[in-house]
């Protein structure tokens, strides 16, 4: 892993070669047209960096601190669910190759893994991501295993209210449990490591819900779902949310100033600068469009984190740039699962790391707090002698 993957697109190309097509688009693949997916990527690709020289690039510093937790750079893992279709070690992997990079993850509802096996291999570098469901006994059971096990920070699924279409996982028949048409079956049985895997590793179910005391089976998990995807969650939720929970608030999802102001209004500790990676609502802004905004709303009142299309070094540059305290990403950490395990995962990290510093180097930073808007190029605005002045 460490000799032949240069970058987050070798990971993919790995991830490509060793996953089956329709694990690989579950994991890729974005909502309808996927022009939100592609324009996160777009709007990162035209983010310029402004060069500096003759800087003293010897100590770069890229430690920095987000809602308490001091993390080594600014880079945390969004929450991702059934990663168990990628590799059985599956969350474990990923919270462990975060804690070893001094980083955070954010544990998803809808993982394969417990909230207890990752807190257990990555202590204090854990946030648990929670959903309203439909049954809201559901949600304060899980908010009450967060409370036991000593987590701080909640992260609220702010964008899953209304379930989205994904052409590429409608085509593939992915579901649970999965329908895939011939062609999928015999490019499936192609790729037998991945078969091995999946029939002798961890069963493919949630981890943290259970019926009658058992996991819940992969037949039953969608009428599961349909009981409890809740499309009447609100703000009261989070209200409500607010008094019980003594420790961090985050909401996921926000992309408008308006949303923001309410997340701040109701004591939210963090705002997520998120599009679910382009796999929800598409035809949307890119996020990294929207953060500045979010950023001038919320002014200082919370602390504000971004994800969808990180892919190099220099894309968290411009996301703290434009005023994020951290960065995120997801897939970067989920194509090095599936290219290696753990290993790959850390490889993710370290590749991210290296190109931070490098870019780091180039606009003339030596620690994060000089990741200001000064080192962007703006030469997209209309006056940018005076804009880079
Ligand atoms: C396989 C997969 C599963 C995901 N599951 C969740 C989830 O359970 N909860 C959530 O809020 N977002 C989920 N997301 C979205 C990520 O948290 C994140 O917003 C997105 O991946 C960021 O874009 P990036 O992949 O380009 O970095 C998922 C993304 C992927 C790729």
């Amino acid at each position: 892993m460490r000799k032949t993957a240069h970058s987050i697109g070798d990971l993919r190309s790995a991830a490509r070669r060793r996953l089956p097509r329709m694990v690989f688009d579950f994991l890729e693949g974005g909502a309808l047209d996927e022009l939100t997916l592609r324009r996160n990527r777009q709007q990162l690709d035209d983010q310029m960096l402004r060069q500096r020289v003759l800087f003293d690039a010897t100590h770069a510093d890229t430690r920095t601190s987000v809602l308490g937790t001091s993390v080594d750079l600014p880079l945390v893992v969004s929450p991702m669910g059934l990663l168990t279709v990628c590799h059985p070690e599956a969350d474990v992997a990923i919270a462990r190759a975060a804690a070893q990079a001094g980083s955070v993850f954010m544990h998803s509802p809808w993982s394969g893994c417990s909230l207890d096996e990752v807190v257990a291999v990555a202590p204090g570098r854990v946030w648990a991501q929670i959903a309203f469901w439909g049954d809201p006994r559901e949600t304060a059971r899980h908010v009450d295993r967060a409370r036991s096990l000593g987590v701080d920070t909640l992260v609220i699924a702010g964008d899953v209210g209304v379930s989205s279409k994904r052409d590429r996982d409608l085509r593939h028949g992915t579901g649970m449990p999965p329908k895939p048409p011939l062609a999928d079956v015999i490019d499936t049985a192609l790729h037998p490591g991945w078969v091995l895997r999946w029939l002798t590793g961890r069963p493919m179910t949630w981890g943290n819900y259970a019926i009658d005391g058992r996991r819940i089976r992969m037949r039953e998990m969608e009428r599961w779902m349909e009981v409890n995807e809740n499309p009447s969650a609100s703000w009261e939720d989070v209200a409500r949310l607010r008094r019980e929970w003594q420790g961090k608030v985050v909401i996921k999802g926000v992309m408008s100033r308006e949303d923001a102001r309410l997340a701040v209004d109701h004591g939210v500790d963090g705002v997520f600068v998120s599009n679910h990676g382009g796999r929800q609502f598409d035809g949307q802004r890119a996020t990294i469009e929207a953060l500045p905004l979010i950023v001038d709303e919320v002014d200082g009142r919370a602390a504000v984190i971004m994800d969808g299309g990180i892919r190099r070094g220099a894309d968290i540059v411009s996301a703290l740039a434009l005023g994020a305290d951290v960065a995120a990403a997801g897939r970067p950490f989920a194509f090095g699962l599936s290219a290696g395990g753990q290993s790959g995962a850390a490889r993710a990290f370290e590749v991210l790391r290296d190109e931070l510093v490098t870019a780091m180097g180039f606009v003339g930073a030596a620690t994060v707090d000089d990741l200001v808007p000064s080192v962007l190029d703006r030469t997209d605005v209309a006056d940018p002698v005076r804009a880079n002045a």
